[in-house]
């Protein structure tokens, strides 16, 4: 088409938000379409939640049962159920009783409910945070690389940028996070927090040993930064020895504790939320970083949708305030589909054959890393897709920087045992090849 720029439906991406024409941007919409450019492919690539026990009729039931619960709670007035329901409401959500008293029942998280700020899904909560804390065009933000893309996309948005800091077998390299905070300082840059997943990353499926929790939590403190912990897979365990959040042992409102409801229930209900109990001092008085969370989100998406919420709220009421509890046969089901993986890969790569392909082994979660004796790129998938018909992602997706690496990420969420086979026959004969 011939570029007209003479009217003003006709528009010039360089006029537009820089972040439009951006690999980040493309990335995202080729690793959506590619998965409907080959509809046969079995894909390893989608991080989506298994969809197998979801139910529509569940809905209603879980709505029903939030609803007798507000109507117990209001002394049967019908006039308030219904405004809670269906008009506009407060900012920081409906529900934020019920996920405080989860947060301690999984995770001996003790928070005030004035604390939580329920959001359109965990991503919205990250960007709300990120953009609280760009004050000033000092301000960066650190994150544990690869990491996920929503952070560095959300990042962009918020206009923060963000330091990469290298993940490691045991979650992150603690001594070069202190290096990377003293460049930042040195080069006249104000690091505000770091970002990460505690449990089972995406993409690497990494967790962070006890020990390091311990010496990120101090290290938080003797540079203050913040902590933006990120936790959507640390449910989906194997039940091994159970090691807190860094938000259950935080002594000093150094973490800021983002949930999703996207993996746990369903992500079609678009529920997360974030715990942020810091003190902000405004004109004279303290008030909870999660009311100033609150004026950015009055702005943006107004409240999260109290009929989304309410589903969710009747799925907590139904499983005695416990996500671990209600989603104990899909653990079982991301527990198995690991084990799938890591034996089927185990027979197709023994350890000393050819080519060489390794992986790592975490407890749980959705992800692995594949390391592969060839660079990874968008055209390699491209061409995976097409002549052997089997989907994964490129890992420099979630560096954001282009460059291709002998790395992949494999998700195994939503697969079937029969699909995990045949797919990694597939990916076996496209890596031969
Ligand atoms: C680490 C991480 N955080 C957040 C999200 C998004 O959560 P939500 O759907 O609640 O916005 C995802 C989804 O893939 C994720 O992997």
């Amino acid at each position: 088409m011939t570029a007209v720029t003479s009217s003003a439906g006709h528009l010039d991406a360089a006029e537009l938000f820089s972040f439009l024409g951006s690999p980040e941007a493309d990335g995202m919409n080729f690793l959506n379409e590619i998965a409907l450019r080959f509809p046969d492919a079995i894909s390893f690539a989608a991080g989506r939640p298994y969809d197998a026990f979801f139910s529509s009729t569940l809905v209603h039931r879980y709505l029903d049962t939030y609803i007798a619960h507000l109507m117990r709670e209001s002394g049967d007035d019908e006039v308030h159920v219904r405004r809670t329901l269906l008009q506009y409401g407060r900012t920081k959500g409906i529900i934020h009783d019920l996920i405080a008293k989860a947060l301690l029942v999984d995770e001996g998280i003790d928070v005030d409910p004035e604390a939580v700020v329920v959001t359109v899904g965990a991503q919205e909560a990250l960007y709300l945070v990120l953009r609280a804390l760009r004050g000033s065009d000092r301000d960066v933000v650190l994150g544990v690389s690869p990491g996920y893309l929503g952070f560095t996309g959300a990042a962009e948005l918020a206009g923060i940028p963000v330091l990469p800091v290298p993940s490691a077998p045991e979650g992150i390299d603690v001594l070069e996070l202190v290096r990377v905070i003293g460049r930042a300082r040195a080069a006249g840059r104000h690091p505000r927090a770091l970002y990460l997943n505690t449990d089972f990353a995406n993409p690497t499926g990494r967790s962070l040993d006890r020990a390091t929790r311990t010496r990120l939590l101090r290290v938080a403190e003797d540079e203050r930064i913040l902590l933006i912990e990120d936790n959507p897979y640390g449910i989906f365990d194997g039940g091994g020895e159970f090691v807190p959040t860094l938000k259950a042992l935080d002594r000093t409102r150094s973490v800021i504790h983002l949930g999703s409801f996207a993996k746990s229930v369903f992500p079609g209900a678009r529920v997360g939320y974030v715990v942020a109990d810091q003190l902000v001092t405004i004109g004279g008085r303290e008030q909870l970083l999660a009311d100033q969370l609150a004026k950015l989100k009055s702005v943006l998406t107004v409240n999260t949708a109290p009929i989304g919420q309410a589903v969710i709220g009747g799925k907590l009421l139904e499983n005695g305030l416990s996500m671990r509890a209600a989603n104990k046969r899909e653990i079982d089901v991301y527990q198995r589909n690991l084990r799938l993986v890591l034996d089927g890969l185990a027979t197709r790569f023994p350890e000393d054959g050819r080519p060489a392909v390794t992986w790592n082994e975490p407890g749980g979660g959705f992800f692995l890393l594949l390391d592969v004796p060839f660079e990874t790129s968008d055209e390699v998938l491209t061409r995976c897709a097409r002549d052997h018909g089997v989907l994964w992602t490129p890992i420099h997706h979630f560096y954001g920087d282009g460059r291709p690496r002998r790395q992949l990420r494999l998700s195994f969420s939503h697969l079937s045992p029969a699909e995990i086979a045949e797919g990694l026959d597939r990916l076996a004969g496209f890596i031969r090849a």
